[in-house]
């Protein structure tokens, strides 16, 4: 599962017209796509025509009366496309995340419940400012797309978004991968050409080769509640988005097999390096989802993560070599420390990581 994050502290540079699009157009490829729109404004929500009474705030604060699961928030848009709403009352949980400790991973926590499901993609709009909510959006991310449009307050922006991405993967010490996606292109303007030319003289290589134009088809869509692929597929903001599409499937991990052809030849042809089995276990009678996250997997959530369940005990065996590495489990969606293990340090949430010592011998 790829989990994107469409950010730009910019406002009305091409974010949510980038995120419905975008995931229109990966369901258009057969890709089971959500949604979720993680802006107060809920324009995303408002331009897809999703009415819903219970939104995204339900399931990430904890002071609401009317918590919900986020399984029970989603509603079908089209065929493989799913969306998580907003609405005006997400601004409430800045201020309730204020003063919380780990209030950067509530969203990553929040998405936990649904990594055993079968989406291939979460795409998050974010809303235009680098508040608590954007940031909880990159936690959660592994990829950033940001939507600039060729301006120079746009390229000004940039470079501060970019700090703060580099600062989350610093600080938290979560991988994230950006890239820039040029929008709203006007190739009538000169400066449009000068500041694309600019862009990919410098970072190329973190951008995108699709450019989406200006296209009065990707205003329009919005306003008869759907994506420019389902108002008009021969549009050019059609074709853009589809495009895009295309490019982000391109960087898809391999599939299954062909994952088990490379370690084949890895294995042929690297001498074995020493591991050893270490197994490890949590008693947890009562527990629905357990994970185990940790310094050998990148700290990601996913499928070969996840613990099995032996009649409430939960295990999970990992083959490692010879290092220090920091670990905790996630049980149904709350971070905790393993109890059986003495050893501990301090993470940059002010909370413990476990240690485990694999030596050389
Ligand atoms: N390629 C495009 N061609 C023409 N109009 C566009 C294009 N992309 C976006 N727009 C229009 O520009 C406006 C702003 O776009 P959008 O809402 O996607 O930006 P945003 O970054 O999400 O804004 P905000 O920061 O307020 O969330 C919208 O009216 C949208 O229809
Ligand atoms: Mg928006």
């Amino acid at each position: 599962m790829r989990i994107i994050s469409i950010a730009n502290q910019k406002g009305g540079c091409g974010k949510t017209t980038s995120a419905v699009n975008l995931a229109a157009a990966l369901a258009g490829n057969g890709r089971k796509v959500l949604l979720i729109d993680f802006d107060p404004q809920a324009h995303a929500t408002v331009g897809l025509n999703v009415e819903a009474k219970k939104n995204i705030y339900h399931c990430l604060s904890k002071l609401t009366p009317q918590k919900a699961a986020l399984q029970d928030i989603i509603v079908n848009v089209t065929t493989n496309f799913d969306i998580a709403p907003s609405e005006i009352i997400l601004t409430t949980l800045e201020q309730e995340l204020a003063n919380e400790i780990g209030r950067e991973s509530r969203l990553q926590e929040t998405l936990a419940s649904i990594l055993n499901s079968n989406y291939d993609y979460i795409i998050i709009d974010c809303p235009p400012n680098l508040g608590i909510l954007t940031v909880n959006a990159i936690c959660a991310s592994n990829e950033v797309i940001i939507p600039v449009e060729p301006s120079r307050f746009s390229l000004e922006g940039l470079g501060r978004l970019v700090d703060i991405i580099n600062l989350i993967k610093d600080r938290l010490d979560h991988r994230v991968e950006f890239k820039v996606l040029v929008t709203i292109f006007d190739s009538r303007l000169k400066y449009a050409f000068k500041i694309l030319a600019d862009l990919r003289n410098r970072i190329r290589e973190n951008m995108f080769s699709t450019i989406i134009h200006v296209n009065v088809k990707l205003k329009e869509s919005q306003s008869f509640g759907c994506s420019v692929l389902d108002f008009d597929k021969y549009s050019r903001g059609a074709k853009d988005y589809y495009s895009l599409s295309k490019e982000v499937i391109k960087a898809e991990v391999p599939s299954e097999p062909l994952k088990a052809k490379i370690q084949e030849l890895i294995e042929e042809h690297l001498p074995k390096l020493t591991e050893i089995t270490v197994k490890l276990n949590l008693d947890l009678p009562g527990a629905r989802e357990v994970y185990v996250l940790g310094d050998f997997n990148d700290w990601r959530t996913d499928k070969d993560a996840a613990m099995a369940d032996d009649n409430g005990r939960w295990v999970k065996s990992l083959k490692l070599g010879a290092g220090l590495y920091r670990y905790r489990f996630i049980v149904d969606g709350k971070w905790i420390t393993d109890p059986q293990n003495p050893f501990q340090e301090k993470n940059p949430y002010g909370e413990f990581d476990s240690l485990l010592k694999i030596e050389e011998s």
